[in-house]
């Protein structure tokens, strides 16, 4: 029933796994899918799922998520368009590999978002331990408060994502009353913002991994190349808004890898979650490759 499916997604959605019934003869006395799985399949699928390899247990990971706003005055800010919602599909994949993560997030426009109740519900506010790792959630609203605070913790880090859309500038003078001047217009001086990554790139010791993110609107393999060595990321992951179902706001997102060896790597239109996997899946190459930081 489209109920019953519906339901099914939004279960999945919060991020319960669903063994599927098996097909055969049916109590009705129809045939068809619809029979509870053998208990022997459920036994082994759970142990299957159980032994699924921890492969960041003990690892401390922070990811930077969301975007920032800069106050212009009590009512107006500067902002964009970002989500967060690649940056928590890393926490929630990484959370369930057994990684403590701690993730700093900007002003989240979706209060309504599901995954984000599940975060924040991991994440100490009623439920401090969570079932596997743990997330902590450092909410923050401007770019010099993300700032702080992953400078504050990133030398305890094994890994960090810098996943957020961090506003490159921010108003010289915020004003504690509102603007008035509608007919006149008026002009705002702005002042760069701290950037975040490469403050940390400076910062980063030989048994630590840095990551970063490059969205473009061009194909932008030569942007993301420069903002690797500029940031001294380890591994950047290039979004171009020219591809379809990539970029802010979605739920799917195209990327492109680029390591050590800086030959890119594209992959598939995939879920963010996927795609998350995906990201896992090359930190720990990496990590392996020289540093031993996933023995
Ligand atoms: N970043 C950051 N702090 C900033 C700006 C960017 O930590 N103040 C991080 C982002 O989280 C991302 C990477 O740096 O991982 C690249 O961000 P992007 O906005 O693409 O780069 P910019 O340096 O702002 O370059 P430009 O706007 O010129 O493309």
């Amino acid at each position: 029933h489209p109920a019953t499916q519906a339901n099914l997604k939004t279960l999945e959605s919060y991020g319960n796994h669903i063994i599927e019934p098996a097909t055969g003869e049916l109590a009705s006395g129809l045939e068809g899918k619809g029979r509870m799985e053998e208990p022997e399949k459920i036994v082994t699928w759970l142990e299957g799922f159980l032994k699924k390899k921890q492969r960041f247990t003990g690892k401390k990971v922070l990811i930077t998520a969301g975007p920032t706003f800069e106050k212009i005055d009590p009512v107006r800010f500067i902002g964009n368009y970002s989500s967060g919602k690649m940056g928590l599909a890393l926490a929630e994949a990484l959370v369930e590999e057994g990684a403590d993560v701690s993730l700093i997030l900007g002003p989240n426009l979706e209060v309504g978002n599901p995954r984000l109740h599940r975060v924040r519900r991991e994440s100490g506010i009623g439920n401090r331990q969570a079932e596997i790792g743990r997330i902590s959630l450092i909410h923050v609203v401007s770019g010099e408060e993300m700032y702080k605070e992953a400078h504050e913790i990133y030398p305890d880090m094994d890994v960090s994502i810098m996943a957020a859309a961090v506003a490159d500038f921010k108003p010289l003078d915020p004003k504690e009353s509102k603007i008035k001047g509608k007919e006149k217009g008026f002009s705002i001086d702005l002042v760069p913002n701290p950037d975040i990554a490469k403050e940390l790139g400076k910062l980063k010791r030989a048994d630590q991994l840095n990551i970063g993110f490059a969205l473009e609107t061009d194909e932008g393999l030569e942007s993301a190349l420069a903002k690797k060595h500029r940031k001294n990321f380890d591994l950047i992951v290039l979004n171009s808004l020219q591809d379809q179902g990539a970029g802010f706001g979605g739920d799917t997102n195209q990327i492109t890898l680029i390591a050590k060896d800086n030959k890119p790597r594209k992959f598939e239109l995939k879920s963010k979650k996927d795609v998350a996997k995906d990201i896992l899946d090359e930190i720990v190459r990496i990590g392996n490759q020289d540093q031993k930081l996933f023995p």
